[in-house]
């Protein structure tokens, strides 16, 4: 036996997460794209169950009121809370991540000018150069319909880019392409120093890792469910608005669901109050409760514990990548230091995309990114170590 097998078995023998792979529906394929789209949690397909047959097949419009539908935004909110560092009434569910980034960053600029009369002052949109695209392009329509200039800037250089003409800053908490994670302390700290807002995407750090919301003084963030949190493809996505904000936050997407009194079915809108001022229109609860059941995973958990060992695993799969695999075939893209890295590690290689197909066919599964980088999600809920030893020396006999 090899000695970094001995180690995986050892790891694997002393992981206190080691328990929770047997909440997931898996196989024997060593998944490492979780950090796409989680595996499915053993409690959903029953859950789902029971809210189509049950819940609308008998109790049909009963259970808005009776089964807690209406309320499931703000209660599925307050669970994903505690895993971002947010104290409870300050997260709603529901819409898609990019839907989200557009109440978000509009209601920042709306914050940051209160009066919007287009007049001299805080015009401009700092976005992360390297953003998702999606973020980039949702920002570049934000900053037209505000009559703000869109300034896309690489994340290290945005202290020094902030001044009296900036109204919001769009950045990610880790970079989807290298797995970077960016200091968002710092970064928020220098936001508010330029007297301007942030909005945070926490796509690829909610469920992986502290984010500390509101130790931070995060002003507004938003992140999808479907990775780290394991809600299913497509499950809605979460929007943070700090509770000091809440008042002054002036949704672009004015919906009834976001209405102080929903039903009295006003001509006129009137905000509610607290993070249901965040919703829009009906949610869509079949994806919404199999999100709530996916979440019980997270019982008994910390995001500290799943911390220590994300890095744990990606300090693995570093080693064996670099005694495996033969020097100068892979570049590794994603940042040695701990507190630079999130839960995924992206290795450079020059015909990536058919590397990892023939991976997948021996059952490793990350994903590709155009146009070179190999992409290892690292889900510390259900992968092991022995995956990672696998994966890697997998990869070494398909570079080979
Ligand atoms: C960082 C980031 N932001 C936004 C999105 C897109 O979100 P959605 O498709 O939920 O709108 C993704 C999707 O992977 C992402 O990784």
């Amino acid at each position: 036996m090899s000695e970094l097998v001995m180690k995986a078995e050892k790891l694997d023998a002393s992981d206190e997460l080691a328990a929770k792979r047997a909440e997931f529906v898996l196989d024997d394929v060593v998944y490492l794209d979780g950090n796409s789209l989680g595996a499915l949690p053993v409690a959903v397909p029953g859950r789902v169950e029971d809210v189509v047959r049950r819940q609308w097949g008998e109790l049909r419009i009963r259970s808005w009121t009776e089964g807690g539908w209406w309320t499931a935004p703000e209660r599925i909110g307050d669970r994903i809370a505690p895993l971002v560092g947010a104290a409870a009434g300050q997260i709603v569910v529901g819409d898609s991540t990019s839907v989200n980034v557009f109440k978000a960053l509009v209601g920042a600029v709306r914050l940051a000018r209160p009066t919007d009369d287009g007049g001299p002052g805080r015009d401009e949109i700092v976005v992360d150069a390297t953003t998702f695209p999606t973020d980039g392009y949702i920002a570049g329509s934000a900053a037209r319909m505000t009559g703000c200039t869109l300034r896309p800037v690489p994340p290290a250089e945005i202290p020094d880019a902030l001044g009296g003409r900036t109204a919001a800053v769009l950045l990610n908490h880790v970079d989807y392409r290298t797995g970077r994670l960016h200091d968002l302390p710092s970064l928020t700290a220098a936001v508010h120093a330029a007297g301007a807002y942030v909005v945070w995407d926490l796509c690829h750090s909610a469920g992986a890792l502290p984010v500390g919301l509101d130790e931070h003084g995060v002003d507004l963030a938003v992140g999808c469910t479907y990775k780290y949190l394991n809600g299913g493809p497509g499950s809605p996505a979460f929007l943070y608005v700090r509770a000091d904000l809440q008042d002054r936050f002036d949704s672009p997407l004015p919906g009834w669901n976001s209405h102080a009194e929903p039903f009295g079915m006003r001509p006129g809108y009137e905000p509610a109050a607290g993070a249901v001022r965040g919703r829009v229109g009906t949610p869509d609860i079949l994806s919404m409760l199999a999100l709530e059941a996916a979440l019980e995973v997270w019982d008994g958990v910390t995001i500290d514990a799943v911390r220590a060992k994300s890095l744990a695993l990606t300090d693995f799969f570093l080693e064996c990548v670099e005694e495996y695999v033969p020097g100068g075939r892979v570049a590794c893209v994603t940042p040695r230091a701990h507190g630079e890295r999130g839960s995924q590690v992206a290795l450079r290689c020059p015909d990536a995309g058919d590397v990892m197909k023939r991976l997948i066919e021996r059952g490793v599964v990350g994903d590709f990114r155009h146009p070179d980088v190999l992409r290892f999600g690292f889900t510390p809920l259900y992968v092991g170590f022995a995956d990672v030893e696998r994966a890697a020396r997998v990869l070494a006999e398909v570079l080979a």
